[in-house]
């Protein structure tokens, strides 16, 4: 089998930023992808890796500068290439990219590219949050450009939050599926992501540990194959990938009223909130206070089981996929909840150190209304979601959606 990045010719953009040692080994996960790889460095990114090394992993002289000894240094290469991914982005390049400015080699070759081009910006998270980056972004965005993260964490500065770069093998895999074949083009698929908050006064509410990974990954990978996707997401710290509708709901009932809203519409639909089965029967508009209680009983109540309420709706050739979480007996659950709410698949998955809640890492037992049609083993959530992906699309009438007519936006 060939390489995913087989006789792709990528060009790789270094900015100033100190994540520019991580694209070292993205420069490298490309070239072992079998990608030929021309890397095209800022002055400000020489200062923090030299050239030299970039040269000597890309295999091709990495080039800053835009005037040499005899000319302008060849651009023509942005006519050949097949994607280009700046990473690290800085706010600098996305100002200037945004706003049609060619001021070095970096700035100029990005004008006069053709191809998909993918940002992984990378900066402090108060530059992040500036109001002129997020108008360049959105700028970028409705060109088409594309993103892969930023990411939450801690930043070089000391501080903590969103503007981290991606980690290179994510910024790797945003790059293999720029070729992905668009299996899910013109079909339209709802994901459900990330806890749901139930509020019990203006400071208090039950949630869950749920993250939002699994879902978002979900979305991210539909998104990649071509998908409309609509993400419905729970209170979670991630960043929805671009490209996706995202809706922001809190409680299970905010989410059931956007989902149900939504499925009407969709060709697939993969529940993968926690959502909360019961909230407080009463919310208090002022602070509970405990004085004068010795113990405290709150009154739950049901929530609305959307999973439920799509296996009841569902119309000829839509597809549901739910998630079973589970601490005990997977199999048998699974497979009771693919019955009683009328799901066409299941995945269930244990809630383990590495698996289920607030981990990178996932393990799907996928069932269908026949048995186990899949065991991921430990993987990514990404990966996971693409196995999934693999089985829930098996099961979509694709010619007669495709002969709708649709297209993916
Ligand atoms: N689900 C839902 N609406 C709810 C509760 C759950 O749509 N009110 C969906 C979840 O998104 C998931 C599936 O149902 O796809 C199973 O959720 P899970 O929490 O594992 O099971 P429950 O049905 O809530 O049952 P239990 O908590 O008793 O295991």
């Amino acid at each position: 089998m060939g390489l995913p990045l087989d006789g792709k010719e990528i060009i790789v953009g270094i900015t100033g930023g100190i994540a520019a040692y991580k694209s070292c080994e993205l420069v490298r996960g490309l070239r072992e992808n079998g990608a030929s790889v021309s890397v095209v460095m800022t002055d400000a990114a020489c200062r923090f890796v030299s050239p030299l090394t970039f040269s000597a992993l890309s295999g091709r002289e990495a080039r800053a500068e835009l005037f040499e000894p005899h000319g302008i240094t060849h651009i023509d290469i942005t006519a050949r290439a097949d994607a280009f991914i700046v990473a690290p982005a800085t706010a600098n390049i996305i100002g200037k990219a945004a706003n049609g400015i060619a001021d070095d080699l970096l700035s100029t070759m990005l004008m006069a590219a053709k191809c998909p081009v993918l940002f992984a910006p990378a900066m402090n998270c108060r530059m992040f949050d500036n109001p002129a980056l997020q108008a360049n972004l959105k700028i970028l965005r409705d060109r088409g450009v594309l993103f892969v993260g930023p990411s939450v964490g801690p930043m070089a500065c000391n501080e903590f939050g969103l503007g981290r770069m991606s980690e290179p093998a994510d910024i790797l895999r945003a790059a293999v599926s720029l070729f992905k074949e668009k299996t899910l083009s013109g079909v339209r698929v709802l994901v459900s992501a990330g806890p749901t908050f139930e509020d019990l006064d203006p400071v208090r509410f039950i949630g869950n540990r749920s993250t939002g990974r699994m879902g978002f990954a979900v979305a991210k990978e539909a998104l990649s194959r071509g998908a409309e996707v609509t993400l419905i997401c729970g209170p979670a710290a991630l960043v929805p990938p671009p490209g996706v509708k995202a809706i922001a709901v809190r409680s299970a009932r905010e989410m059931a009223k956007a989902a149900l809203e939504a499925f009407s519409n969709a060709d697939m639909a993969i529940m993968a909130a926690a959502v909360s089965d019961f909230a407080p029967a009463e919310y208090s508009a002022s602070k509970i206070k405990k004085e004068g209680l010795q113990n405290y009983s709150l009154k739950l109540i049901k929530t609305p089981d959307i999973l439920s309420a799509f296996g009841k709706d569902k119309k000829k050739g839509q597809v549901v996929v739910g998630f079973a979480a589970e601490t005990d007996d997977a199999g048998p659950n699974a497979l009771k909840k693919l019955k009683e709410k009328n799901a066409d698949i299941i995945a269930a998955n244990i809630i383990g150190e590495n698996t289920g809640f607030g981990c990178l890492t996932n393990r799907l037992y996928i069932y269908d209304r026949k048995g186990l049609v899949m065991d991921t083993g430990l993987v990514s959530k990404d990966e996971a979601a693409g196995r999934l992906l693999d089985v829930a699309a098996g099961l979509l009438q694709l010619k007669e959606i495709k002969s709708k007519g649709r297209s993916a936006k």
